[in-house]
């Protein structure tokens, strides 16, 4: 990474205003998930150990300019405190008096989280008022790290804005390891190379197929998504989702494929049907999609050839899931899918928020090499996209 990072300033005695992701699910006023919070971890216990002190920033949720309790970042204060021993202080706001003496009072190796930056409409605002908040919140601190990878993609006020106004920006751990693993794995990748791609929608992944096809041995379709690509095909999908938009696309994409004799593409050649998305309704595994049914996960045959092309694969890339996984029972495709990667010696890459949390279910975190804190960012990376957060840090000399 040509980027600064935390390792190439000094801390000592320096107040570092770090935007991390905290956007984390609550439940009952606490944090369900801390995957995110631990991951900033190992960047701010460096800051804190190299003498500085800690001003964190972070969105939570999309509260549209304005105060939502639900959406506060308190618990997140709690966890952060919890998981790293030490107290960590809170301020209702992230501008104005109270955080300006709050944040002048803090001394070295104290820590003090902001609100959500997004009740301030600024945040994500596309006028001149972006730039303006983002020189408010770029008083607070004397140095800028960027460790909220999960953000990265969003041209934000506290994620690019504020290096306008402050300098140096560098990269925490977090960012510089997600960074690392996307563009290594899929730039000189060990083969074969496998991407397992599903979810809903195909619009929402039909940059990454395109990028990632050329670059692959082998790309595995699963998911609502599929369904396109079949009706691009003329294939009978019942009732199943598909969206017309993107038929041209998709069978442009399977005429690549086909021409293609490196770059595999495959969509299921079997299914899980029903006649609506119910728990515990009766369902069947069909070749072709009766009238009236409804395709919701692969079927064996292809969970088999998928699992396959997992365990032979020295670098995997997997996101979203193959079915419905967490209504039964419609989760075999995604969890055969887990199980294939888990019992791998592959460079395993997990993103996306549902195939991580069907990873985390089944405890198979420890057993893949990366599992990424970025969905949306992960994508775009991997889409070969610019990162604003990234591309917006100071350059290495
Ligand atoms: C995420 O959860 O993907 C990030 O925190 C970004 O959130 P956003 O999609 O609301 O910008």
């Amino acid at each position: 990474m040509n980027k600064k990072t935390v390792r190439d300033v000094s801390f000592q005695g320096k107040r570092a205003l770090v935007r991390v992701d905290f956007n984390v699910p609550l439940s009952d006023g606490k944090v369900e998930d801390n995957t995110r919070i631990l991951g900033a971890i190992p960047t701010l216990k460096h800051i804190l150990d190299d003498g500085g002190s800690l001003v964190l920033m972070s969105h939570l949720g999309r509260p549209k300019g304005k105060p939502v309790p639900e959406m506060s970042l308190k618990p997140a204060a709690e966890c952060l405190s919890d998981l790293i021993g030490k107290p960590v202080k809170f301020v209702v706001d992230c501008v104005g008096e109270e955080v300006k003496a709050a944040v002048e009072s803090l001394k070295p190796g104290e820590i003090l989280l902001l609100e959500n930056v997004r009740y301030h409409e600024a945040e994500t605002a596309k006028d001149e008022s972006c730039a303006a908040f983002a020189k408010e919140l770029a008083q607070w601190g004397d140095i800028f790290v960027n460790d909220a990878f999960g953000s990265a993609h969003r041209p934000h006020a506290s994620v690019s804005g504020v290096t306008e106004f402050l300098q140096p920006s560098v990269a925490g751990f977090l960012l510089e390891k997600e960074i690392e693993y996307l563009v290594n794995a899929t730039s000189n990748p060990e083969r074969p190379f496998v991407a397992v791609l599903g979810g809903a929608k195909v619009s929402d992944k039909i940059g990454v197929i395109k990028e990632l096809l050329p670059k692959v041995d082998a790309l595995l379709i699963g998911g609502a998504m599929a369904y396109t690509f079949m009706a691009s095909e003329g294939k009978d999908i019942g009732s199943s989702l598909v969206e017309e938009d993107k038929l041209d696309e998709a069978s442009e994409l399977l005429i690549d494929a086909e021409e293609s004799k490196q770059n595999v593409m495959l969509i299921p050649q079997d299914h899980v049907v029903a006649e609506k998305l119910e728990e515990g309704i009766p369902s069947e595994v069909v070749r072709d999609i009766p009238d009236g049914m409804m395709a919701l996960d692969i079927g064996p045959k292809t969970r088999d050839a998928y699992c396959d092309w997992i365990k032979k694969a020295k670098t995997v890339i997997w996101n979203g899931p193959m079915g419905v996984f967490e209504i039964p029972p419609f989760h075999e495709g995604t969890e055969a899918v887990a199980q294939a990667l888990a019992d791998s010696e592959s460079l395993s890459i997990i993103g996306g928020g549902d195939s991580v949390s069907a990873i985390n279910k089944l405890g198979f975190a420890g057993k893949v090499t990366h599992i990424s804190t970025g969905g949306g960012a992960s994508l775009e990376l991997l889409e070969g996209k610019e990162l604003p957060g990234l591309t917006s840090l100071t350059d290495r000399d």
